[in-house]
């Protein structure tokens, strides 16, 4: 088992790295390969619309992107961490979704199909407040990814009610059911 995992938050060793990081350790003692990225360590140049992917398929920015492109291809599943900023993903995240768009160019437009994969899409979220609509935005985004990517959006893991930056360590129960999604994650 292959899984690409994606630290969406800025902050290091925060709610959702955490819930990241139970994940990716019960994947690994069951054998998987795990490949991590935090997008706070990577460059990422925001899209600018300007087009040339729907020619091409590819983008114009040479920065970290084409390669966790390379890696998505090539796992078997994507997990993705994030808080909640104003009711969505952080910039940072959100600049990665947004250059996703050379693959959706390539499939609509240049009819040249990607290596779709049939694996799962795990979201894993935390947000401060306990809302019955906190994670609305994020979940809308991350079901268009997941269509796009061929993947089968799973029961995310979505955590209210935790601010400051570690409080979900003491938390077994959320422990265990991130241990439960890794085992979920190699059933699939
Ligand atoms: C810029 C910013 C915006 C935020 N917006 C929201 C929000 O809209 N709703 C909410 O419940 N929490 C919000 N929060 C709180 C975070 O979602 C919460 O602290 C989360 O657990 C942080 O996860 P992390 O430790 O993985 O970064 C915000 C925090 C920041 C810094």
């Amino acid at each position: 088992m292959k899984v690409l995992a994606i630290e969406g938050s800025p902050r290091q060793d925060g709610n959702s790295s955490l819930l990241l990081r139970w994940v990716t350790e019960s994947i690994s003692d069951m054998g998987g390969k795990v490949t991590r990225y935090c997008v706070r360590d990577l460059h990422i140049e925001p899209c600018i619309g300007c087009g040339e992917c729907d020619a091409t398929g590819v983008c114009v920015f040479e920065d970290d992107v084409a390669p966790i492109l390379d890696v998505i291809a090539d796992s078997d599943h994507l997990v993705i961490s994030t808080p909640v900023y104003f009711y969505h993903v952080p910039s940072q995240l959100k600049a990665f979704v947004d250059r996703l768009q050379p693959l959706w160019a390539m499939e609509a437009l240049l009819k040249k199909p990607w290596r779709r994969k049939r694996g799962g899409l795990l979201i894993l979220a935390t947000g401060a407040t306990k809302g019955e609509r906190l994670f609305e935005g994020i979940l809308l985004t991350m079901r268009c990814v997941s269509s796009l990517l061929g993947m089968t959006m799973m029961e995310p893991i979505l955590v209210k009610g935790v601010d400051a930056p570690g409080v979900i360590e003491g938390m077994n129960h959320i422990k265990e059911m991130a241990q439960e999604k890794a085992k979920e994650l190699a059933c699939f």
